[in-house]
């Protein structure tokens, strides 16, 4: 059941303090995707009953989710990645981060007029980063069907910031 998913997943994360750096308790998923059991549960849950045209994954940590979910999904795989990776045109979206603010970006054609995507991530922290992937895709002309996150932060409150989004989270911390 759904307590002994989200409990596979815990035993799973490793917490690592003081990094990146001195304060932040560092929530390390390399236990979780060194583990077929917990690998296969986390991309079978991320993908349950979705039907969808493209899944998104976020750099750098969310490629490693979103790919097997796209391919479970039968769908296909679009990277939305930091500023100034991407080889043709694209679309741009900054948002702010604790000191300053980072830019993300997609192609411009990467999706096709009303595709069904859904957006991938292993964190949710402040919502930052998931709700500029958001606006990029509909910038794009497709429809967002949901944000399947691995773990969600709950005190940084990011869910308040996606109310328009079908967020779903494998685990709540
Ligand atoms: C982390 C994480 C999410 C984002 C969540 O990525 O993988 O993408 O931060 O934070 P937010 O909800 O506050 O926006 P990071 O920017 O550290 O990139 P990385 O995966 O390349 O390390």
């Amino acid at each position: 059941g759904a307590t002994d998913v989200s409990a596979l997943i815990l035993s799973r994360i490793r917490d690592v303090p003081d990094y990146p750096k001195p304060g932040v308790l560092f929530k390390d998923i390399t236990p979780l995707l060194a583990d077929h059991d917990a690998f296969s549960v986390v991309v079978d849950e991320l993908a349950a009953g979705l039907e969808v045209d493209k899944v998104v994954g976020i750099e750098a940590r969310g490629f490693i989710l979103a790919a097997p979910v796209a391919y479970r999904c039968g769908a296909g795989f679009v990277p939305v990645r930091k500023k100034g990776k991407l080889p043709a045109e694209t679309l741009s979206a900054s948002y702010d981060l604790e000191y300053g603010s980072a830019v993300i970006e997609v192609h411009r054609d990467a999706f096709g007029p009303g595709d069904r995507v859904l957006i991938v991530d292993d964190v949710l922290a402040t919502g930052g980063t998931a709700l500029a992937a958001v606006e990029l895709i509909r910038g794009a002309g497709a429809e967002v069907v949901g944000v399947s996150v691995l773990l969600e932060l709950a005190f940084l409150k990011g869910r308040s910031r996606l109310s328009d989004v079908d967020l779903r989270s494998l685990v709540v911390v």
